[in-house]
């Protein structure tokens, strides 16, 4: 099997510990570039120097400069601003897309080939961006996949079970319009509507689409980064290994679930060549709605362009 090679930018919080959870879970050659000087490479020692107590040989190479990485299968864009207390994800519009438009000609030009994944918010609007401005460029957002993976854990507490019971997703925009589809989660494959009141089922839904803001709240300069880092590498590993996994990712839309030139989070199963097909889901009307406002709080910024 050929070693993948794959390039995090940006080594905040989010991409220095996904580095750290790929290094563990030994997903290939992992590089950590960030523009601010020997930052990737502080963190790297760091992460390297745990490696006799996790058992791995696996090392992350810290890069302070792009032309250290001549190759990339995958690229994990973390780079930019993250959210204080008292911030919505749109507010870093501006900053972050000058951060887009800084990598976007330097992913597409010297890694064509490359997955590239985008975690930077707001990532729905991001991912748009990238691919309208670089449209050969296999690029997709993390959307949902990280409030997917609260929705689970929030389920998983109200019915005191296991998480590895506990299945649903989020689609629409990683913010507060998202869309838990209720309807569709289960817990040991039994609807959880069959298992839970209204009013607990009420209460998943609104810590679920407040998990990132609370925790921002409580954090005040920074935001969460552990459970994203997890679920960054859940992705990665399912390119790595061609798992075809199922995750709510921003998808460039050219007719799916009838909407076209926005990314949306839509399910979406993952492997070697990235987004393998978009999973449709038949949606209630209410459902639809709530997908319906999504697009169109997405679009409303999109026009600002
Ligand atoms: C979150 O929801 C930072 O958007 C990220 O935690």
């Amino acid at each position: 099997m050929t070693i993948s090679n794959i390039l995090i930018i940006g080594a905040g919080s989010v991409g220095s510990f996904s580095a750290a959870v790929m290094a563990r879970k030994q997903l290939g050659t992992v590089y950590l570039y960030d523009k601010i000087e020997n930052l990737s490479i502080g963190r790297a020692m760091d992460i390297n120097q745990a490696s006799p107590y996790l058992y791995t040989d696996t090392r992350v190479k810290g890069c302070n400069s792009l032309d250290e990485v001549p190759e990339a299968d995958i690229v994990v864009i973390t780079a930019g601003h993250a959210r204080h207390a008292g911030m919505t994800r749109l507010d870093l519009l501006k900053s972050n897309i000058s951060v887009m438009d800084e990598l976007g000609e330097r992913i597409s030009r010297h890694y064509r080939d490359a997955k590239v994944l985008i975690v930077t918010n707001p990532v729905d609007v991001l991912a748009w961006y990238m691919k309208k401005k670089w449209p050969g460029m296999n690029i997709f957002g993390l959307g949902c996949s990280l409030d997917t993976m609260r929705f689970r854990y929030f389920i998983a507490e109200a019915v005191q079970g296991s998480v590895d019971c506990s299945r649903g997703i989020v689609i629409g925009m990683h913010n507060d319009t998202m869309v838990p589809l209720v309807n569709h989660a289960t817990v040991g494959g039994v609807p959880i509507r069959h298992i839970l009141s209204e009013s607990k089922i009420e209460k998943i839904v609104r810590k679920t689409r407040l998990a990132g803001t609370v925790i921002t709240q409580k954090l005040k300069e920074h935001s969460g980064f552990y459970a994203a880092s997890h679920v960054v590498t859940q992705i990665v590993e399912s390119i790595v290994f061609n798992r075809l996994g199922t995750f709510p990712l921003s998808v460039y839309c050219s007719g799916e679930y009838g909407y076209n030139d926005i990314c949306l989070s839509l399910p979406s199963v993952v492997g070697q060549d990235g987004i393998n097909r978009v999973l449709e889901i038949d949606l209630d009307d209410e459902e639809r709605k709530a997908l319906d406002n999504c697009a169109s709080v997405i679009k409303e910024v999109e026009n600002t362009f």
